[in-house]
């Protein structure tokens, strides 16, 4: 794509948003590539280099509780984890996160649907947040959806209980095979059937439900924006596409929105 394409991409992306009654935008791994957190699928991707985690996680955590807090709780019982959380843990906000939270206070964005967990968004400003796969920092109820802090609370004694209900507490970030928390997959659809155009950026739409919401805009008679150096499954309903860094594309249509 050469600079004029891109020049014009940006100018048309950013005329279809100021149109828009309901722009929500669809977030993946590739906005935090640039904050220095690998992504998962492609080139240097975590599910990569070693392969993605088995489906039956959730089950396991409910096997074994206190099994899996100690094993998420020694950090050489998974190399990659332990390396993947180092790259988070150190990591901020770049401009793309910074460029939505701005599009929000423009009032442009309505919502952003995060797959990402690494809570970078949250820091950036960002308030109207979905965090879908859940937030990394943080501890969930898997019975009343309770969620506090993860340094809230002590692990001597494991599994930790929830203060409010007395069921088991769980690191917030969604595993393979557990269900999306029930008020956090409505809130999805809610926003997915209100949205007249979806910017989707950073992801490989390839893991569902997230994957699937492009489809509810656009069955909903609304557009597809995509924000990615490569192309992706959703490239072909894209009615334009930023072939290129989010971080380096995002702020750019800040500007051209801010007239
Ligand atoms: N700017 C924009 N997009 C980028 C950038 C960048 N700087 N760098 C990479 N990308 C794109 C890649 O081209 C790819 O399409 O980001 C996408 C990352 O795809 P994945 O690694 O598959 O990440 P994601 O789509 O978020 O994965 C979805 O899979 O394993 C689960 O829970 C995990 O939330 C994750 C979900």
């Amino acid at each position: 794509m050469t600079l004029q394409d891109t020049e014009a991409a940006i100018r048309l992306a950013s005329d279809l948003i100021a149109e828009s009654d309901h722009l929500v935008a669809l977030v993946g791994a590739g906005l935090s590539a640039e904050s220095g957190i690998p992504t998962f699928r492609g080139a240097g991707g975590l599910w990569s280099k070693v392969g993605e985690p088995s489906m039956n996680g959730y089950e396991q955590f409910l096997a074994d509780p206190a099994g899996w807090w100690e094993n998420q709780l020694d950090p050489a019982a998974d190399p990659a984890r332990t390396e993947f959380r180092e790259a988070i843990d150190s990591a901020e906000p770049n401009p793309a996160h910074h460029a939505l939270a701005e599009l929000e206070r423009m009032g442009v964005l309505k919502a952003t649907i995060t797959q990402n967990v690494d809570d970078l968004h949250n820091r950036a400003g960002s308030k109207r947040l979905i965090e879908i796969h859940g937030n990394r920092t943080k501890v969930r109820c898997i019975g009343c959806e309770g969620r506090w802090s993860r340094d809230e609370f002590s692990y001597d004694a494991l599994p930790p209980i929830c203060p409010k209900c007395g069921e088991l507490l769980k690191g917030d970030t969604v595993m393979f095979g557990e269900p999306i928390p029930p008020s956090v997959i409505d809130a999805c659809y809610r926003e997915a059937t209100l949205c007249d155009c979806i910017m989707v950026c950073g992801t490989s739409a390839t893991v569902y439900p997230a994957a699937g919401f492009p489809q509810i805009v656009t069955s909903g008679g609304g557009i597809v924006i995509e924000v990615n150096p490569n192309p992706t499954p959703l490239s072909r309903i894209a009615v334009v596409t930023l072939r290129g860094a989010a971080g380096a594309l995002l702020p750019k249509l800040v500007e051209r929105l801010r007239g």
